[in-house]
């Protein structure tokens, strides 16, 4: 029988139960995906403990790879067989079994396992996003990346150094100042120990930077903010620290006239158009070298396990939940 991990109330990770869930035949544009590998994302601790509200009881998740085996009327792009995965769609991917609508699948390539499909789609579309279009990074570009030995980070470290910035990262320990050296981070700053922006303002010769990727919040906003050069922009995405303090947008004139985004990947992924070319965009990375590691594999049942590590920052780059 299938099984799901649902939610009934907000909460730790104690709230993630696993229930078994009937079988459910997909209906018309539908397909049932069975599922190999689970993405864990920060997005799921936001659902569960309800800084994102969401309607309870839930089942929670947004990224996973598997098998179709079942497609329902209409469905003409998609067979049974075919290797699938997702980052979006709707929440309840944490999941042994699936019905989701085809619009928002796409089919894996044949040398990309589905472990590594369900590891970069959504932080490899995040990544995208954010470097291409929120804020396009230029060849030369110093750029600010917190959080840069994460799930997102060290995919967008990566896409950076093929743009040619140079990326200044901030980690939570030297271990993990170690990792993201190898992935490219020219300047891996230990911001528990340190302060980033003294390290900023001396590689900028005290000018700042063009913009900071901020997905910890509440912690690095004050700093991020003073790291920026006159013109600079905030890409605030994320809140793994807590969410940023409400501020008066006179701040962003004394600081030298900042442009502050607040973006999410849901508005970049509206369709199946976007989110084919998005893939193929980073499947094609991959072939050409993107690394995506999974540094830790968790039982889709011991998922509160997998939540502990994620909040306790005791992990690196990606994270797949299995079936
Ligand atoms: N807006 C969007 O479209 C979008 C899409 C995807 C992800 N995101 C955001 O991007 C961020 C990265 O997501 P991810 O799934 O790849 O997670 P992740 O980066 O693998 O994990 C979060 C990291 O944040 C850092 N952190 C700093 N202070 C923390 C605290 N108080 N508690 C927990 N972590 C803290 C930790 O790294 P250090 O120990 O190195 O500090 C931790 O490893 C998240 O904030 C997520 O919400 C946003």
């Amino acid at each position: 029988m299938p099984y799901a991990i649902h939610i009934l109330e907000t909460g730790g990770p104690e709230v993630m139960r696993v229930v078994d869930v009937p079988e459910e035949l997909p209906g018309p544009g539908q397909i049932s995906i069975d599922q190999t590998a689970v993405g864990l994302n920060f997005i799921d601790v936001y659902h569960r403990t309800g800084l994102y509200p969401i309607d309870l009881p839930a089942a929670i998740g947004l990224e996973a790879a598997g098998s179709i085996d079942k497609v329902g009327d209409g469905v003409t792009e998609f067979s049974v067989g075919d290797r699938v995965a997702y980052a979006g769609g709707g929440l309840g991917a944490y999941t042994s079994k699936r019905v989701i609508n085809a619009d928002a699948v796409v089919k894996i390539p044949h040398d990309v396992t589905d472990e590594t499909a369900a590891a970069v789609m959504l932080k490899g579309f995040t990544a995208s996003y954010l470097l291409h279009r929120t804020h396009p990074v230029k060849k030369g570009d110093i750029v600010l990346f917190h959080a840069i030995a994460g799930g997102v980070g060290l995919i967008a470290c990566q896409i950076l150094k093929q743009l040619g910035a140079i990326v200044v990262g901030t980690v939570g320990s030297k271990e993990k100042a170690e990792i993201a050296r190898k992935y490219g981070c020219d300047y891996p700053i230990v911001y528990t120990e340190e302060s980033f922006k003294d390290t900023v303002m001396d590689i900028t010769d005290g000018v700042g930077v063009p913009v900071v990727y901020d997905s910890v919040g509440a912690s690095t906003f004050d700093e991020s903010i003073d790291c920026l050069a006159k013109f600079g922009t905030f890409v605030s995405f994320g809140n793994a620290s807590g969410p940023v303090p409400p501020f008066e947008p006179g701040l962003l004139s004394q600081k030298g006239s900042l442009f502050f985004t607040r973006p999410t990947l849901m508005s970049h992924i509206g369709t199946h158009e976007l989110v084919t070319e998005l893939a193929g965009w980073l499947f094609n990375h991959i072939k050409n070298g993107l690394k995506v590691e999974i540094k830790q594999t968790f039982a889709l049942k011991d998922v509160a396990d997998a939540h502990r590590a994620l909040e306790s920052r005791n992990t690196t780059g990606s994270t797949i939940l299995s079936p």
